[in-house]
């Protein structure tokens, strides 16, 4: 194997170093920028501020206690109940996790008598429908991600950041390190990445795994992170002969 036959930072332009650290730079911004989204998206969640684990399982996996039909029938909604304890018929039914019969038999009456005048689509489209169990369900389940939505969500994650962490691996191969060290660096952030999106419907049914989703994105985080700080580093920092590697 001849070190000459592979490229180093020492074998390209400046031109090329440039480039390469705007890329690397820009990406690194727009995963901070990533991050700070992920954050006012997901945090609070569970009624405290902050990003907490409850707040990654709520945003999956849903939850029984913190429901908009259950908030709005405790707070703003509230006066609009005729009878009090209709109110309470109706949390149970959220807590029973808000199926179909039930609705039709104890909860439609009362949304149909106390709710339905201001809650129909050709009256307030922009209010939660509840005249039928399809819009009363949306309200009634506790916000966690639809199959279609994760979908869609794991779709764009996969292509965009596949690209990301193609592009900053070919530039971290020019790094002057361990060939082995090399060979697994670039795996990892791939690998996270993959386990994060799995994890996203595991956690679906199965709200443990949230640790697995936070665990697996910091991986990627990490690892990316230490390919864009270790390239940078290299190519304008550090000029020691190339070894024998690849
Ligand atoms: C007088 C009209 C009116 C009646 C009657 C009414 N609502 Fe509302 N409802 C509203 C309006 C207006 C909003 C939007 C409030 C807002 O966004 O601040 C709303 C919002 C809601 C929301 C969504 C809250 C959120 O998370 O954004 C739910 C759920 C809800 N109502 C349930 C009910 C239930 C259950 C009843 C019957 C007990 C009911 N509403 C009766 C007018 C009404």
């Amino acid at each position: 194997m001849a070190p000459e036959r592979f490229r180093r930072f020492k074998d390209i332009s400046v031109s090329e170093r440039i480039l390469n650290t705007v890329f690397l730079l820009t990406i690194g911004l727009g995963y901070l920028a990533a991050l700070a989204n992920l954050y006012y998206t997901h945090q609070g969640l569970d009624g405290k501020a902050g990003l907490s684990i409850e707040d990654v399982v709520i945003s999956y996996h849903g939850s029984t206690t913190q429901t908009r039909l259950g908030t709005a029938i405790k707070g703003i909604m509230k006066p609009n109940l005729r009878y009090a304890s209709d109110g309470q018929v109706i949390e149970e039914w959220i807590r029973a996790g808000a199926e179909e019969p039930e609705y039709t038999d104890k909860i439609a009456p009362i949304l149909n008598r106390d709710c339905v005048i201001c809650h129909t689509p050709s009256i307030n489209p922009t209010l939660p429908d509840l005249t039928n169990y399809k819009g009363v369900a949306e309200v009634a389940h506790g916000g966690g991600a639809t199959i279609p939505t994760l979908v869609r969500v794991s779709h764009i994650h996969l292509f965009g950041i596949a690209f990301i962490l193609f592009f900053i691996g070919k530039i971290f191969l020019l790094c002057d390190i361990n060939m082995y060290l090399k060979r697994i660096a670039v795996v990892i952030p791939f690998a996270a990445m993959l386990l994060d999106v799995v994890s996203w419907f595991i956690t679906k049914s199965t709200p443990s795994f949230a640790y697995v989703v936070v665990i697996s994105g910091t991986l990627m985080g990490i690892s990316m992170g230490m390919q864009i700080v270790i390239s940078i580093y290299q190519m304008w920092f550090y000029s020691r002969k190339s070894e024998v590697g690849c």
